[in-house]
């Protein structure tokens, strides 16, 4: 049987062995999917293992995704851009291509969930490796204007001067922030922390949509925060995470599985 993994520290939490076993029933393809987690100077050594003993794929996740980057044979477009993968497939002729599907995954979340992508005005809130894999998805979809902010403005900053060539990015300050927006996205780990990026909640209004890349049993913080506010569609991160997973399965079985029974199912076992 084909074998795939998600190799994480600590990975044991991880829904990806759940959605991609789902995925393979409801597309009849035979396969394993499972946990890797090994200690992070032995990543390397790990990741050479499992496809010396017949590994077909992997997902990789924190605090991986930047090593990985740099040990693979290939790597798409996409993902020499994000500075990170998620995925790689082995090919026929025995490479590893590594691929990164999180922006994409954010993307495909976004429009199931009835948003307009198209000449929207964007808020993207943090400067990580999360804001970095979703940069190039979210300007590929032809925003008005798409503006970076970061506790760490250097670091939008640079984000911003990175991507310019690829559509209408900016950075600010998160102080100076100043709307209206269609969409505000929060790819920081303050939700983790309970705490919240510190903007001003003027920018939350009720024609507004609000993502926060996290997810939880409950709102997140920055959720919770903007639904007092009166934000009119509140998004979390659960969708993200099956569409990224859909898209790494396509990548290597060229099936492309549903994703709406696996996400309801997948809150059914948070909730
Ligand atoms: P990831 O890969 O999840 O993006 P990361 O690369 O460590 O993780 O980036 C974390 C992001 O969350 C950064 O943008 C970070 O801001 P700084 O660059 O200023 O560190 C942001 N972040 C983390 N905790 C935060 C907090 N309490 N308030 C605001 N931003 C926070």
């Amino acid at each position: 049987m084909d074998r795939y993994a998600v190799f994480g520290h600590p990975v044991r939490h991880s829904k990806s062995p759940f959605i991609h076993t789902l995925f393979a029933r409801q597309t009849q393809q035979q396969l394993e999917y499972g946990l890797a987690d090994p200690e992070p100077d032995e990543f390397a050594a790990a990741l050479r293992s499992f496809f010396a003993e017949g590994g077909k794929g992997c997902n990789i996740t924190v605090p991986f995704k930047e090593q990985a980057f740099t040990l693979v044979d290939s790597l798409s477009p996409r993902a020499k851009l994000a500075g990170a993968i998620n995925t790689i497939k082995l090919t026929d002729d025995g490479l590893l291509l590594g691929d990164n599907t999180d922006g994409a995954g954010l993307v495909a979340d976004l429009k199931a969930q009835g948003i307009i992508l198209a000449e929207s005005r964007i808020l993207l809130l943090g400067a990580g490796g999360a804001a970095r894999g979703a940069l190039a998805p979210l300007l590929a979809e032809g925003p008005r204007t798409l503006v970076i902010a970061n506790r760490t403005h250097d670091k939008a900053a640079q984000l911003a001067q990175r991507f310019t060539s690829l559509g209408p990015i900016v950075a600010a300050q998160y102080d100076a922030l100043t709307g209206p927006f269609d969409l505000v996205i929060n790819s920081t780990s303050a939700s983790l922390q309970g705490t919240l990026p510190a903007i001003s909640p003027t920018l939350i209004h009720d024609d507004i949509a609000v993502y926060d890349m996290m997810y939880g049993v409950n709102d997140t913080a920055f959720n919770a925060w903007a639904r007092e506010r009166g934000a009119r569609k509140i998004m979390d991160g659960l969708g993200m995470l099956v569409q990224q997973a859909a898209e790494a399965f396509t990548i290597w079985r060229g099936i492309r599985p549903g994703t709406a029974q696996v996400l309801r199912e997948l809150k059914r076992n948070l909730g």
